[in-house]
């Protein structure tokens, strides 16, 4: 049972995404469902999350992996019904699990019914004002409305047959919905409302930072990927415009006004000082932090995200969050598996170079050990907790990712971390399905991660995320960082002391320290490279 006069939850809540797609599949057609999640709850409970957020289960025509949403009030037919998703949250509640569902603001699917009625309606119509409908420049109007680039490459217009166009940031099925459009806010709140007497713990509020344009839409001149930084000194007028704190706030007072504590997560890829005024009070709860998941493998450099995290949140009085992995990069099992920089979007095909998989994983456990030693809260993406590499030669016709077609395929995108997971090793696509075929195929040796193979096994990813999620809980206090050797970042949270050695050479521990966690194998008192170790200090 979830503590529902606990208000402060989310303040430290390690919350786990599931990508449905790619969980668990309970009617054997190789695409997960909210049925096969259900019926597989139990290793989340066993894992020790406070909570789960789902990435999109709504009706769609899956262009962009159901963030291109056709009904926001609904289960689409391949993963369910309305009756799963409340037998899914009736589970979870029963398990101690809150459960978090993905709400979509900025742009819809062209399949949705108003933008359907968009476009069979006159230009200038009210159907039209629910969406960014411009005239074209050039003499006939053949030039697209400004210069703005569309998230997935090409231009953010499309054009309709009758001259008009239409913004997407994102692909051209995914048309921006009009924010300053007051039906288009009341339709929202329906959706929360929907939701909320669903009994939803909380909405995880997709590219949130980009649902309000700056007036007359003016061009930009400049790439926009990954965190947003002013250029210039100008911020995108695409990105972080004042008037979506409204928007955030009004949506506060409606969560605020049903039983118990529910949250509002951002996603937005801005810099700490940026995300931290979306989480100021009477906004939004928390906020990923994307600066900390961009960092490469360098101690300066995480350390100092940490400190700015923690010391932007603090000046709000939000929890700072920490995350490593998502639907949408690369896995940092296999991130840290490359010498310098990662482009975290751009997908690995065969041919290219391979991350080293050892290296890899063994930097991936001591990033985790550390991110889940920090105060506040963190995500952990599915899969993450086997270890499970990215998927780094999926044949080319099998991505889905609309990136690929809209670069001419050149970026190969981010299906590489959105394969099905293995469960079991003899078994039909590794326990996921009673289908031999999955809708991305998993890899050959997508045994040796499965849950059935690190259960119980002592030294397993699964096992150290287990003990972390546990032993976290008894990591009270501010942390304090420590004199430490260079490349090796040391604080103390109370009588715990935390060392992740990003250095090349082993470093010896203070005598009389007890070791509670280890990222890898500790010898006496020697901390090897790449590893991270949680250890009680002698009183
Ligand atoms: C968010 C989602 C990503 C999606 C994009 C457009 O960044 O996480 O998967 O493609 O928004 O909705
Ligand atoms: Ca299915």
């Amino acid at each position: 049972m979830i503590d529902s006069t606990d208000t402060e939850w989310w303040r430290t809540a390690a919350i786990y995404q599931i990508y449905p797609r790619s969980f668990s599949d309970s009617n054997g057609d190789g695409t997960g469902d909210l049925a096969g999640i259900t019926a597989r709850l139990d290793h989340l409970a066993t894992l020790g999350v406070d909570a789960v957020w789902l990435s999109p289960f709504y009706p769609s025509p899956q262009n962009d992996g159901g963030y291109d949403v056709a009904d926001y009030r609904n289960v689409a037919d391949e993963f369910g019904t309305l009756p799963d998703f409340d037998a899914l949250v009736a589970r979870a509640h029963d398990l101690g699990i809150r459960v978090i569902v993905d709400l979509v603001p900025n742009h819809c699917s062209w399949e949705h019914a108003s933008f359907r009625a968009a476009l069979a309606s006159a230009p200038g119509s009210p159907e039209r004002a629910m969406f960014h409908f411009r005239d074209g420049r050039g003499t006939d109007g053949e030039l697209p409305p400004n210069d703005w680039q569309s998230m997935f490459e090409g231009p953010a217009w499309t054009r309709t047959p009758d001259g008009q166009w239409y913004l997407h940031l994102f692909d051209e099925s995914q048309p921006d919905w009009n924010w300053s459009n007051p039906a288009v806010r009341a339709d929202f709140e329906q959706t929360l409302r929907f939701w909320l007497d669903r009994d939803v713990d909380g909405f995880r509020v997709d590219v949130c930072d980009a649902m309000v344009k700056a007036d007359g839409l003016p061009d930009w001149p400049y790439p926009t990927k990954g965190v947003v930084r002013p250029i210039d000194g100008r911020m995108p007028p695409m990105w972080d415009q004042e008037g979506i704190h409204e928007i955030f706030r009004e949506w506060r007072a409606v969560l605020d006004s049903y039983e118990g504590t529910r949250i509002l997560c951002a996603e937005a890829w801005l810099p700490p000082e940026r995300t931290a005024r979306i989480v100021r009070p009477g906004e939004m709860h928390q906020a990923f932090n994307f600066a900390y998941l961009e960092q490469q493998w360098d101690a300066t450099a995480i350390r100092d995200t940490i400190e700015t995290s923690i010391s932007s949140n603090d000046a709000v009085g939000a929890p700072t969050t920490w995350v490593l992995s998502n639907h949408d990069v690369m896995r940092h099992a296999s991130r840290y598996g490359y010498d310098g920089p990662v482009a975290l979007e751009s997908g690995v095909g065969a041919d290219d170079p391979q991350p080293d998989r050892a290296l890899g994983l063994r930097r991936a456990r001591a990033a985790t050990a550390l991110m889940l030693a920090l105060p506040g809260s963190a995500y952990i993406y599915q899969g993450e907790e086997l270890g499970l590499p990215e998927s780094t030669d999926l044949p080319d016709e099998v991505r889905q990712d609309p990136v690929w077609e809209r670069s001419g395929h050149r970026i190969r995108g981010r299906d590489g971390c959105r394969v099905p997971l293995p469960w079991t090793v003899s078994a039909p696509s590794f326990g996921f399905s009673a289908s031999e075929t999955t809708w991305l195929p998993q890899a050959a040796d997508f045994g040796n991660f499965a849950v059935a193979t690190q259960d119980g096994v002592p030294d397993s990813t699964l096992s150290l995320y287990r003990e972390a999620l546990s032993l976290r809980r008894s990591l009270t206090g501010p942390l304090e960082f420590s004199e430490a050797p260079a490349d090796v970042i040391s604080f103390t949270r109370g009588d715990v002391r935390v060392v992740a050695n990003i250095s090349t050479s082993p470093v010896a521990l203070q005598a009389g320290s007890e070791v509670l966690l280890a990222s890898g194998p500790v010898q006496g008192l020697t901390v090897p490279a790449d590893t991270t170790v949680w250890v009680r200090l002698a009183s």
